[in-house]
């Protein structure tokens, strides 16, 4: 009896087991930190040509689901925009304090959805600009953990 209720169950228990280790990986587990470089650091870019952004919305996986409607690139070191989190405070567009602004300008490529262009086709424009980014930082040490605007 006893045995045959284990027979029962171990399927599911080995369902339930799978079901989490499918969960788990890639995205589950990446921390905000890591998100942020995912999704906005490009350090050395090989070029940056009008397909840019749909090449690299499409390889950071912002466009699994959905088309990201918005994205900035950083294309400077990233211990320079991790320095920024000790930079000027300013205040986050949603109202927090934990923003900063860059001191300089940094190289930046503004990736911005196509008027008309729907999930699964997602087409953005490419626009490169030299201008101070604004992040929000957490954590210790204190790390970039969203990109709030540039300027
Ligand atoms: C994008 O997602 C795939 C599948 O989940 C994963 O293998 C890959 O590492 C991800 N890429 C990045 C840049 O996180
Ligand atoms: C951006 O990159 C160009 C080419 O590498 C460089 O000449 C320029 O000084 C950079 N601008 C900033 C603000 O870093
Ligand atoms: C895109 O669509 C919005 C809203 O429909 C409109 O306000 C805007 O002018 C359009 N932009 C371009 C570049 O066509």
């Amino acid at each position: 009896m006893a045995q045959e209720k284990f027979l029962v169950l171990l399927p599911l228990v080995v369902l339930a087991l799978l079901g989490l280790a499918c969960v788990q990986p890639s995205l589950a587990r990446e921390s905000k930190a890591m998100k942020f470089q995912r999704q906005h650091m490009d350090s050395h870019p090989a070029a940056i040509s009008a397909s840019y952004c749909n090449l690299m919305m499409k390889r950071r996986n912002m466009t699994d689901g959905w088309c990201k409607p918005v994205n900035t690139f950083v294309h400077e070191p990233l211990a320079d925009v991790q320095a920024v989190c000790s930079q000027k405070d300013v205040l986050c567009k949603n109202g927090q304090s934990n923003c900063h602004q860059s001191r300089s300008q940094m190289n930046i490529t503004d990736c911005r959805l196509k008027n008309g262009s729907k999930f699964p086709k997602c087409v953005y424009t490419t626009t490169q600009k030299e201008q101070y980014i604004v992040v929000a930082c957490e954590g210790n040490p204190h790390v970039p953990v969203h990109f709030d605007a540039c300027l």
